[in-house]
């Protein structure tokens, strides 16, 4: 099974604002389904906080497609269309018997923080903006990474423009 992260954050690490993204990039949300969703064959799986979960518009909730894991602290939260586990560990185990290929982290900051060391490969989406937020993307080196893909994008549907990278961790 491959653990990989996805994140769309600004160059000082922003990540969200009162509890959602804090732009409109549909260019990315597309991207975020597609590497999320696999192809036929392939069996994935999103792992995120429940204040993400929260954030996710009703239509979209559970992210279709996916089995959908939310990690709380109260894992006698009932949410229908979604696992609920207490930590990270637990996810990824029922990942695991669930013959799940790829298990995607999507946040928020905790759960990208609980999860980072074990993350293999990630796709960030800079937005090339100075952009305000609450909720940052943890310190991290990602300096030692390999860069596997590049790619800017500007489209007339999006707030920012965007410059996407997909990461390695190196063996
Ligand atoms: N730009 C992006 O790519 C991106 C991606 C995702 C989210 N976001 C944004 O980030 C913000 C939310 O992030 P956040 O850091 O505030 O919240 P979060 O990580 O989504 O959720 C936090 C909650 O999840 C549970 N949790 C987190 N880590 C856990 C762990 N290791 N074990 C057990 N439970 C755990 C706890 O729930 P309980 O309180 O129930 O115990 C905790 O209060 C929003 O603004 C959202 O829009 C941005």
């Amino acid at each position: 099974m491959i653990v990989g992260g996805v994140v769309a954050m600004t160059r000082q690490r922003v990540i969200g604002r009162g509890g959602s993204l804090p732009w409109r990039i549909p260019s990315d949300l597309e991207r975020f389904k597609k590497i999320t969703s696999g192809r036929p064959g392939e069996n994935h799986a999103v792992i995120m906080g429940r204040t993400t979960w929260s954030s996710l518009p009703n239509q979209f909730r559970p992210l279709p497609g996916r089995l959908n894991y939310v990690l709380s602290r109260t894992p006698a939260l009932a949410l229908p269309g979604a696992e609920v586990h207490e930590n990270l560990e637990s996810a990824l185990s029922s990942c695991h018997l669930q013959s799940v290929t790829h298990a995607w982290i999507i946040g928020g900051r905790e759960v990208y923080s609980a999860a980072l060391e074990l993350i293999q490969i990630l796709h960030i989406t800079w937005v090339e903006a100075d952009v305000e937020g609450d909720v940052r993307f943890p310190e991290y080196g990602l300096a030692e990474w390999r860069v596997v893909n590049e790619v800017k994008h500007m489209s007339e549907k999006d707030e920012h423009p965007t410059t996407y990278v997909m990461l390695e961790r190196p063996l």
